[in-house]
């Protein structure tokens, strides 16, 4: 049985995107439910209703409490029956309340290789701090920011000529392989937590790790 997802956007949506492409696939293991965005102007929320999924689009500053504003996204992903939630690029911290219902049903594609670079003006950071690789992480999401056990990551290379824009277009080019490749794993049952760490149940060489080169 297909598991139904619940996407959370905040704007563009591309990593959305790559999870409707995958869920495209009668054979993959989850569809689209419905696509959800705090911000009525998304651009995502356009690809998704042109991809015929459900969209709801909220405005997180019409409620004045968080919890009331989680208890609508929460009431939208039971009625389109989801099983689990999908974060992409959504910028807004969800209640304790909200997280502790979804737990290990909800994560998150964060774009630098956890538990280094949380927050955000991350390739800035990671330009400064001369390293040489980077990457992405997708985690089930736990009430901290930007925290919890790691299902999947993607290494990048990052080169000496670059700058922001060419080191995010190469990650988010790696985010893209791997959110979905991690989903599959989550809506297989394959990523299993234990001791919030996350066991891969797999036959063949571990598949939760990638490389991504620069060319
Ligand atoms: C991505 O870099 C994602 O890792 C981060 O926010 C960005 C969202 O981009 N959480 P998009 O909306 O998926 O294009």
């Amino acid at each position: 049985m297909r598991k139904n997802i619940g996407i959370l956007i905040s704007g563009r949506g591309s990593n959305m995107a790559s999870l409707i492409a995958a869920c495209s696939d009668i054979d993959f293991p989850a569809k689209a439910a419905v696509v959800i965005s705090n911000r009525p102007d998304a651009a995502g929320l356009d690809f998704a209703s042109k991809a015929g999924i459900a969209t709801l689009a909220l405005n997180h500053r019409d409620y004045e409490e968080r919890e009331d504003f989680d208890a609508v996204i929460d009431a939208a992903l039971e009625e389109h029956n989801v099983d689990i939630v999908c974060l992409a690029g959504f910028m807004r911290l969800l209640t304790p309340g909200f997280v502790d219902k979804w737990r290990d049903r909800l994560i998150n594609i964060h774009p630098s290789l956890l538990p280094a670079y949380p927050g955000v003006n991350i390739h800035d950071r990671v330009l400064d701090d001369g390293v040489r690789i980077t990457g992405c992480t997708v985690h089930f999401v736990r009430a901290e920011m930007d925290a919890g056990p790691i299902i999947a990551q993607a290494a990048v290379p990052v080169l000496s000529t670059d700058t922001v824009e060419a080191l995010s277009a190469r990650v988010l080019n790696a985010e893209h392989r791997v959110y979905p490749l991690a989903l599959k794993l989550v809506a297989e049952g394959r990523a299993r937590v234990a001791s919030e760490r996350v066991l891969i149940d797999y036959d063949e060489l571990e598949p939760a790790a990638m490389f991504v080169p620069a060319l």
